[in-house]
C-alpha cells in the first residue's frame, strides 16, 4: 500500500517536473508550496548530480595531479644564486617557511657536490635584459633625479602586483596565500634575480612547464614594474634579526653557507661533480625533481602540449584549475565552474572575464590576468556550450515578470531577515561581506538564485550566509525582489 503511494507521487513529481516550466509561479491556485518544492528539488538534481552535468569536448588536465612537485632542476643554478641554494638543500623549512620539500640530512661537503653537480647540467641562461644603469644601482646610490624615474617604475609595478593578486597564491612571511600552492616569497630577494624574474613572469611555463602559476598577459612595462617592485620593496627581504635581549635564548647555531667565491673555484671540479650526482642519485631527488640524466631512473610520461588551442590552451596558460573546479578536477579556492553557463548570465560574463570586478568583497577575488577579448571570447564559448547542465532548467518569468505584491514582500523579507547585515543593496548602504545583491540578478539567473537561498551551503560548503529556512512562498518573493530591476532594464 505504501510502497503503491510511493510509486504514484513518484509519477506524479515526474509529471510537474516536466510541467514545471509551464507552472512555476504561475497564479494558477491549486498546491503553491508544493510546486516550489518540486522545483527546489528538480534544481538540486540538475545541479548537484554529475549525471546532469554536459559530457566536455576535452580531457581536463588536473594541475594537482603533476607527476613531478618539485621543480625542474636542470637550470636552477640561473634561478637561485648559491648561496641561498646551501640553506635551502640544509633545511627547506628554516629556509622558506612553507617549504614542502623534506630536509634530506645532507651535511654541508654533500651540499656543496650537490651544487657543483646542478651546475654542470645548466643548459641556457636566462634571457639578458637590459635594464636603466640607474635601476641597478642601490637605493641610496641614486641621485634624486634617478630616484624619482626608479620610484615611477616602482610604483607603478606595485599597482600591477595589487591587481595581479599575487598574494592569493604566494604567502608573504607566513601571510596570505590562501590558495594553498605558491612558495612564501617573504625572502624572494635573497633567492633569485632580476633576469630570472622577468623571464619566470614573461614565460613561466618555459622553466617549469606543469608549474600551478598563471601566465598573465602582462606587458614588458608591467614586468619590469613588479621586478622593480618586488627586487625592493622592503616586504620581501628578510626581517632583520632583533638585538639579543639579555641572552636568554641561545644563539643559534650558524649554518656553513657556499659563497659565490668558493663555488666558482669547484664548479669545474669533475671529481666533485661525480661525487654529487652519486649524491643526487641516492638521496632519490629524481622523485620529486626532472634532473636530467637521473630522471630516467623513474621514467615520465611526457604531457604533449603543443597542440593545445581554444579553451583548453587558455586553461592551461591561465592555470584557471588551480583555483577553480570542473566536474572533479581542479581546487577548491574559487566558485566551482562546473555548471557555470547554467548559473550566471553570459553578457556579464564575458566583461568579468576581461576586467574581474570584485564580486564578493570580504572573502575571494579573482586576479585580473590581463586576458584579451579574444581570451574571454574563447572562455565564453566554451561555458556557453559545455559548462553546462543538461536539460533546461525552468523559466521562472515565462507567463510575465513578478507582482508588484510578490516584490514588495520580497523587499520587507530582504530588511526583516537581516540580509542587508551582510549584503548591501544598491546604493541603500548594508554590510560588504557578501555581493551587492543589487546586481545579483545581472550576474544570476534566477532558478540559481533560487537554489543559493534555498541552501546557501549546498554550493559552497564553506559559505558564511545562515540557512533562514525560507518557505516556499517566501522564496518566491525573493527571488522576485531581487531580479525585479534586472527585468525592468530588460523590458520585461
Ligand atoms: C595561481 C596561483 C599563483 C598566482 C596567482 C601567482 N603565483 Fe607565483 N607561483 C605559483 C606557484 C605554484 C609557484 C611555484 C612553482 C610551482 O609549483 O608551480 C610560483 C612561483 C613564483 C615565483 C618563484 C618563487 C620561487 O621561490 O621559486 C615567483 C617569483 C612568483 N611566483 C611570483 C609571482 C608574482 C609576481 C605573481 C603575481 C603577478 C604570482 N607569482 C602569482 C603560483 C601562483
Ligand atoms: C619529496 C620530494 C622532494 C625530494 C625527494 C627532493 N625535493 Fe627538492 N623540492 C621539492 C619541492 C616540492 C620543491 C619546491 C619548493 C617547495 O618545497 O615548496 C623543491 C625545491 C627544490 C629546489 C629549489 C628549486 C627552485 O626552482 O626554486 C632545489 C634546488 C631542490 N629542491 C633540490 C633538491 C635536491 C638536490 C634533492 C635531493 C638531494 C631534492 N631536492 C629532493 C621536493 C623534493
Ligand atoms: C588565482 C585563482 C584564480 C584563477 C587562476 C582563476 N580564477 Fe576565476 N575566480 C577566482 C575567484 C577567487 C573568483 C571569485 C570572485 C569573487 O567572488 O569576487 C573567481 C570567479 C570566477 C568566475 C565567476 C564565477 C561565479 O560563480 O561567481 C568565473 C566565470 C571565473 N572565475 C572564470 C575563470 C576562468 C575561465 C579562469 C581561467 C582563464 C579563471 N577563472 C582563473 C579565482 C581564480
Ligand atoms: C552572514 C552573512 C550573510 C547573510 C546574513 C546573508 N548572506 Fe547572502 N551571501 C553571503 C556571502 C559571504 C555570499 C558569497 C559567498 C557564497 O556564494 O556563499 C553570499 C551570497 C549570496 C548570493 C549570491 C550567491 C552566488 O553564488 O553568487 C545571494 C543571491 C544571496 N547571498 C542572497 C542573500 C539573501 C536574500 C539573504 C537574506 C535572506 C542573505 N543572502 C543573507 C553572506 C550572507
Amino acid at each position: 500500500m505504501r510502497l503503491k503511494f510511493i510509486i504514484s507521487l513518484h509519477k506524479t513529481l515526474l509529471i510537474m517536473i516536466v510541467c514545471l516550466p509551464l507552472v512555476v509561479f504561475s497564479n494558477t491556485s491549486f498546491g503553491q508550496n508544493r510546486k516550489i518544492d518540486t522545483l527546489y528539488l528538480e534544481l538540486d538534481k540538475k545541479y548537484r548530480i554529475p549525471e546532469q552535468w554536459s559530457a566536455l569536448p576535452l580531457d581536463l588536465e588536473d594541475p594537482y595531479k603533476r607527476v613531478k612537485n618539485g621543480p625542474p632542476l636542470v637550470n636552477v643554478v640561473h634561478k637561485a644564486n648559491v648561496e641561498w641554494l646551501s640553506r635551502w638543500i640544509a633545511n627547506p623549512k628554516k629556509t622558506v617557511p612553507n617549504a614542502k620539500m623534506p630536509n634530506l640530512g645532507l651535511d654541508f661537503e654533500e651540499i656543496k657536490a650537490v651544487i657543483v653537480y646542478l651546475s654542470s647540467l645548466a643548459e641556457k641562461d636566462v634571457p639578458n635584459i637590459t635594464w636603466d644603469a640607474f635601476l641597478l644601482k642601490k637605493e641610496d646610490e641614486l641621485s634624486e633625479d634617478e630616484y624619482e624615474k626608479m620610484d615611477k617604475v616602482f610604483n607603478n609595478g606595485k599597482g600591477v602586483w595589487g591587481r595581479a593578486r599575487c598574494t592569493i597564491c604566494h604567502p608573504i612571511k607566513g601571510s596570505g596565500g590562501n590558495v594553498g600552492v605558491g612558495p612564501d616569497l617573504g625572502e624572494i630577494t635573497t633567492k633569485i634575480n632580476r633576469n630570472w624574474l622577468y623571464d619566470w613572469l614573461n614565460n613561466t611555463k618555459s622553466h617549469f612547464p606543469d608549474t600551478m602559476m598563471a601566465q598573465y598577459r602582462f606587458t614588458d612595462t608591467d614586468i619590469r614594474g613588479i621586478v622593480e617592485f618586488v627586487m625592493r620593496d622592503t616586504q620581501f627581504i628578510p626581517e632583520e634579526k632583533e638585538e639579543d635581549e639579555g641572552g636568554v635564548a641561545p644563539a643559534e647555531p650558524e649554518v656553513k653557507v657556499l659563497s659565490e667565491k668558493e663555488f666558482s673555484g669547484l664548479r669545474q671540479d669533475s671529481a666533485l661533480i661525480e661525487t654529487g650526482r652519486d649524491i643526487v642519485e641516492r638521496a632519490r631527488c629524481f622523485v620529486c625533481h626532472d634532473i636530467k640524466g637521473i630522471s630516467e631512473l623513474m621514467p615520465v610520461v611526457d604531457k604533449r602540449r603543443d597542440g593545445l588551442v581554444g579553451f583548453e590552451k587558455l586553461l592551461y596558460d591561465i592555470r584557471c584549475l588551480t583555483c577553480h573546479r570542473i566536474q572533479d578536477k581542479g581546487g577548491t579556492y574559487a566558485p566551482n565552474l562546473t555548471f557555470t553557463g547554467s548559473k550566471i548570465k553570459m553578457g556579464w560574463e564575458r566583461e568579468f572575464l576581461q576586467a574581474p570586478d570584485i564580486i564578493r568583497p570580504l572573502s575571494q577575488q579573482m586576479p585580473k590576468f590581463n586576458l584579451t577579448e579574444e581570451d574571454s571570447r574563447v572562455a565564453t564559448e566554451f561555458i556557453e556550450k559545455s559548462l553546462l547542465i543538461k536539460e533546461a532548467l525552468p523559466d521562472f518569468y515565462k507567463e510575465g515578470p513578478p507582482s508588484a505584491e510578490v516584490i514588495a514582500s520580497g523587499e520587507k523579507l530582504f530588511y526583516d531577515k537581516g540580509c542587508n547585515t551582510c549584503h548591501a543593496e544598491g546604493t541603500k548602504g548594508g554590510g560588504v561581506v557578501g555581493p551587492n545583491l543589487a546586481t545579483v540578478g545581472d550576474r544570476l539567473q534566477s532558478s540559481y538564485i533560487l537554489y543559493h537561498l534555498k541552501n546557501p551551503q549546498q554550493v559552497n560548503p564553506q559559505g558564511v550566509e545562515p540557512n533562514f529556512g525560507l518557505s516556499d512562498d517566501e522564496l518566491k518573493q525573493m527571488v522576485g525582489f531581487l531580479v525585479d530591476h534586472v527585468m525592468k532594464k530588460e523590458g520585461k
